[in-house]
C-alpha cells in the first residue's frame, strides 16, 4: 500500500513538472507527500534537505513541494524577464539620487539574499508583537518553528543598516499562504527602501530650515507619540522625513508611469509594527484603485535593535513587483511570471528596460471548472490547507480555487465544503482526461490528508 502511494504521488508531480521545466526535479528540494490522517498533516521527514542544507522539521514546519521547486529561480534576475525590467528601473531611479558630499549614488541594492530567514530576523528585529497574526501558521511557509521563507524583504532591514548601509533597497523573492485566483501567487517579489539621516542630513540638506539649523533637534525625550508621530521624536524632524519619503515614491511612480499626471494617486493612513506613522500608497487606473506599497517613518526601536538609535531617524518602504509589473505591462495572470513559454517571454527580450511594452496574450486557451465536495469527518479544513494541497498537486495548471459553499448538518454531525477549481494552462489547451486525472489525485490526496468524504 505504501509502495503504491508513493507511486500514485509520484505520478501526481508530473503535471507540476510538465510545466516548471527549470529546476522543478532537483534532488534536493523535494520530498515525497504522506498523510496523518489523525493530525490531518503532512508526514515530514525528519529533516529537509534545502539548498544543500538540512533543516529540522517539527510541529511548525508546513512548507510543501510546489514551494521548494520554486526555490533558486530569483526571476528579479533573469535577464529579460519583466520583473528584472522592472527592477531595472527602479534601480535606474534610486542610482540617480547622488550623496551629496561625495557625488556617488546615496542607494546600494541588495538583491541577493537567500529567502530562508530566522522567525528573529522575519519578525522579532522589527518588533513584530509575539502574538501578531502576521506570525501564525496559516499566513507563512515554516520550515521549523525557528526559521521560515522570508515573508517581506522587511525581514532584512536590520542586518542590513547594522552592516553599515544608510541608505538601501533590499529586492527579493518573498512567500505567503494565501488564497488562489489570478492576482495570488504563494511566491511574489518585493523591493524595500529604507533612508536615514541624522541631525545634519537631515535639517542641512532640507534649504528652506538652513537658517534654523542650530535650533531644531530630531529628538525631543518629553514628547509623547500620537498619531502624527512616535514619543521623542520632534514634530519637524517628522515631518521632514515624511516629505522625503513621499516625494522620493511619487517621482519613483512618474519615473514608472510617465503619464502620471493623469494618474491619481492617494496616500491612505496605514498601521504596520514596524513604522509609526504608516501609509499605504495607491493609484487609480480606469477607475480602480490598486495598492502599491507600505511604508512610514521606522519605529526607533527598530533602529536600536540596529544599534542607530540614538542619532538616527529614517524611513522605509516596502513595494510589491508583481503588482506593479502587472498594471505596467497589462499581464493578467501572475502565473505567468513563472512562464518558460516563449510567447510570453520573447515579448521581453529587449535591452533598453525602460522600453513601453503591452503584453499581448499569445492565446487564450479554455478554462475548465470541477467542483470538489467533501463531508468532513472530524473538523473543518482550513481553505488555507486546501489552496496549498491543490497547488501542490495542480501546480500551475490551477487558476484559481473558490470555497463557494460551505454549512455544518446537524443531524450528520458533519461540515461541508464545495470548493470550485478552475483549471487552466498557460501555454495549452487541456485536455478533459488530462484534468479528470488531475481532479481524482486532489480528492484521493484530500482523503487521505483530511478524512473526508467526497460527494
Ligand atoms: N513589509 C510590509 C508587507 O510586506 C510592507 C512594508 C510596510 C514595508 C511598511 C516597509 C514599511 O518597509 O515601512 O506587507
Amino acid at each position: 500500500m505504501r509502495i503504491l502511494n508513493r507511486l500514485l504521488i509520484q505520478s501526481t508531480f508530473r503535471y507540476h513538472y510538465r510545466t516548471n521545466t527549470v529546476k522543478a526535479q532537483k534532488k534536493s528540494n523535494t520530498f515525497n507527500l504522506e498523510y496523518d490522517p489523525i493530525k490531518q498533516t503532512i508526514i515530514y521527514p525528519p529533516e529537509l534537505l534545502i539548498n544543500n542544507k538540512n533543516y529540522p522539521t517539527d510541529s511548525w514546519t508546513n512548507v510543501n513541494p510546489h514551494i521548494l521547486s520554486r526555490l533558486g529561480q530569483n526571476l528579479h534576475r533573469q535577464k529579460n524577464h519583466p520583473l528584472y525590467h522592472l527592477t531595472n528601473r527602479i534601480r535606474q531611479y534610486f542610482y540617480q539620487q547622488k550623496d551629496p558630499r561625495k557625488q556617488s549614488p546615496k542607494f546600494s541594492i541588495i538583491d541577493n539574499l537567500s529567502p530562508i530567514v530566522t522567525v528573529q530576523q522575519n519578525f522579532d528585529s522589527i518588533c513584530t508583537p509575539n502574538d501578531h497574526v502576521s506570525r501564525t501558521k496559516s499566513m507563512n511557509y515554516y520550515i521549523n518553528k525557528d526559521t521560515l521563507f522570508r515573508a517581506h524583504t522587511s525581514a532584512h532591514q536590520v542586518d542590513l543598516i547594522r552592516s553599515g548601509l544608510n541608505a538601501f533597497l533590499c529586492i527579493g523573492d518573498v512567500y505567503r499562504r494565501d488564497s488562489i485566483d489570478p492576482t495570488h501567487y504563494p511566491i511574489f517579489h518585493q523591493c524595500e527602501g529604507v533612508q536615514l539621516f541624522n541631525k545634519e542630513e537631515l535639517f542641512m540638506e532640507n534649504r528652506n530650515v538652513r537658517g534654523e539649523k542650530d535650533n531644531l533637534q530630531i529628538f525631543a525625550p518629553n514628547e509623547y507619540r500620537d498619531a502624527t508621530k512616535q514619543e521623542g521624536h520632534t514634530l519637524e524632524a517628522v515631518k521632514l522625513v515624511e516629505a522625503s519619503l513621499k516625494q522620493t515614491i511619487t517621482d519613483l511612480f512618474k519615473t514608472l508611469f510617465p503619464n502620471a499626471s493623469t494618474l491619481n494617486s492617494r496616500w491612505i493612513d496605514a498601521t504596520f509594527p514596524f513604522t509609526h506613522p504608516s501609509w499605504e500608497y495607491e493609484i487609480e487606473i480606469d477607475g480602480k484603485w490598486y495598492e502599491l506599497l507600505g511604508c512610514g517613518i521606522i519605529e526607533q526601536s527598530v533602529l536600536e535593535n540596529s544599534g542607530l538609535g540614538k542619532d538616527y531617524i529614517g524611513w522605509a518602504f516596502g513595494l510589491g513587483l508583481e503588482r506593479i509589473a502587472m498594471i505596467m505591462y497589462g499581464i493578467p495572470d501572475i502565473r505567468l511570471f513563472w512562464s518558460t513559454d516563449s510567447g510570453f517571454l520573447s515579448q521581453f527580450q529587449f535591452e533598453d528596460s525602460t522600453r513601453p511594452v503591452q503584453y499581448k496574450p499569445v492565446s487564450a486557451y479554455p478554462q475548465c471548472i470541477n467542483d470538489l465536495s467533501m463531508w468532513m469527518n472530524k473538523t473543518r479544513i482550513d481553505p488555507l490547507d486546501l489552496y496549498d494541497l491543490v497547488r501542490s498537486i495542480g501546480g500551475d495548471l490551477i487558476e484559481q480555487v473558490l470555497l463557494i459553499d460551505e454549512f455544518y448538518h446537524e443531524k450528520k454531525d458533519k461540515h461541508s465544503q464545495t470548493y470550485r477549481i478552475i483549471y487552466r494552462s498557460m501555454d495549452r489547451t487541456l485536455t478533459k482526461n488530462e484534468i479528470n486525472m488531475i481532479h481524482k489525485d486532489i480528492e484521493n490526496h484530500c482523503q487521505k490528508q483530511f478524512d473526508v468524504e467526497i460527494r
